[in-house]
């Protein structure tokens, strides 16, 4: 069996152990490549995975493209969590539109309205969360687990491509004629929200684009930290 065929095999099981002990359980979309695999993975097996996005109101168009060539393929309508509108209308107000730019105190303020807060209603009355994060993603993802005790929630939270490597996503996609975001091909390997990401350079780190200003240890939008600390949650023996 190839390495790519041994990781899906074991990322299916982890996805079919998630359904069966975790229920109900969630996958939290991006609609970027890692969640494309995924989002393949959960549909074709028919899994009772509910799969949503974080809709932040600033996404490219291309991303929202993603939404419907989903429902083309497998017939499936991802959930949408919008922010609350009194909320981005408070930060708005208050900060200006794009104040992210100016502190990473203030960027991570906008991610807490447009994310985080949703994110908590998305996760809502579920037992387990699962995301399309990697290790080698960045320096921050360095020690991930494929299962974590996400305390912070109240639930478990399963990184089922944790040792999936960018080409591995890449093979799945092909092989499988998986759709994926049109700014892929565009220079875009990681992707967030329009006014946070930008195309990187041949070369350059998979995340250069995110948050460019920013150092790259404070790169996290708060989706996947536990009080606000860049720490990796207890991992939990698979
Ligand atoms: S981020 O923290 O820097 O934004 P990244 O874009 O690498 O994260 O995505 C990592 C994982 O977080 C994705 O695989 C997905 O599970 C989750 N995630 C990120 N953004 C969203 C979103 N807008 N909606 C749902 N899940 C998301
Ligand atoms: Fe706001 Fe940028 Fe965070 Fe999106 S990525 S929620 S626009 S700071």
């Amino acid at each position: 069996m190839s390495d790519l065929n041994a990781k899906v095999s074991a990322t299916r099981a982890i996805l079919e152990r998630v359904a069966r002990d975790y229920s109900p359980a969630v996958f939290a979309s991006s609609l970027a490549a890692e969640d494309m695999v995924l989002t393949d993975l959960i549909l074709k097996a028919g899994l009772p995975i509910g799969i949503f996005s974080l809709e932040t109101g600033r996404l490219h168009k291309e991303t929202l493209a993603v939404l419907d060539a989903v429902k083309a393929r497998y017939g499936h309508e991802i959930a949408i969590y919008q922010p609350r509108a009194e909320l981005v209308d408070e930060y708005v107000s208050k900060n200006g539109l794009n104040a992210f730019y100016d502190s990473v105190e203030m960027r991570k303020a906008c991610c807490q309205v447009r994310k985080v807060e949703p994110l908590g209603r998305a996760l809502e009355g579920k037992k387990a969360w699962i995301t399309g994060q990697r290790r080698s993603q960045s320096t921050t993802r360095a020690e991930l687990a494929v299962q974590e005790d996400d305390a912070a929630h109240g639930m478990q939270k399963f990184n089922p491509l944790a040792d999936w490597l960018e080409a591995d996503v890449w093979d799945y996609i092909r092989a499988n004629d998986v759709p994926y975001n049109a700014l892929h091909d565009r220079g875009y390997p990681s992707i967030g929200c329009e006014p946070c990401t930008r195309a990187i350079q041949p070369g350059e780190d998979v995340r250069a684009g995110r948050w460019w200003w920013e150092s790259a240890d404070s790169k996290e939008c708060g989706l996947h930290l536990v009080d606000g600390k860049l720490i990796r949650i207890k991992s939990v023996a698979a």
